[in-house]
């Protein structure tokens, strides 16, 4: 049975697991799953500051074939990078109501030909289409080592199906 994972008040099936040691580690493996992502999709990024949201960005445009260099939209809100569809990358981190959310117009952003990527996406979740995707990035500094990362993708459990 597939495992399920709770965040932000929604159910995510848990599509794969594993440790990374090093950003080029982190980096690789998102490149090469976002080469399988089909056009369309959206995926929330949870994890706390400095977890590697970014970064497991970084590789994913570039496994899209993105041009654009990827720096972090905390202030501007929204990136757009050329691959081989439009990338479109929210941070939702400075947003704390409603009502800024809808200047965002993040639904602008979520379409059949893009893929859209945002970063602290709780704030959002009645936005995320159904059976989107999302990765978890954890760090324990207890258990592991400062390069080391804890990366789930999960997928929105669809309980239409
Ligand atoms: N294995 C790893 N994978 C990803 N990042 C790592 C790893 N090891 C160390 N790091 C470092 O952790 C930091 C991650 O920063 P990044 O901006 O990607 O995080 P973020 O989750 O986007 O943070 P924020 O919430 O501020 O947007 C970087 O400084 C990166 O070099
Ligand atoms: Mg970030």
């Amino acid at each position: 049975m597939n495992e399920t994972v709770h965040i932000s008040g929604m159910d995510y099936d848990l599509v794969h697991r594993m440790v990374s040691r090093s950003v080029e580690q982190t980096v690789r493996y998102a490149a090469e799953w976002a080469a399988t992502l089909p056009c369309g999709e959206t995926v929330a990024f949870y994890g706390g500051l400095g977890s590697g949201k970014t970064t497991f960005i970084r590789g994913m445009v570039a496994g899209l074939n993105g041009e654009n260099a990827v720096s972090s939209p905390t202030f501007t809100l929204v990136n757009a990078y050329t691959g081989r569809c439009p990338i479109y990358h929210v941070d939702l981190y400075r947003i704390d109501s409603t009502a800024l959310l809808r200047d965002v117009g993040l639904e602008d952003y979520i379409n059949p030909e893009s893929i859209c990527l945002v970063e602290w996406p709780e704030i959002a979740a009645s936005f995320l289409p159904a059976g989107h995707r999302a990765v978890r990035l954890s760090m324990d500094f207890d258990q592991m080592g400062p390069e080391t990362r804890l990366i789930e993708v999960l997928q929105q459990h669809d309980s239409r199906h």
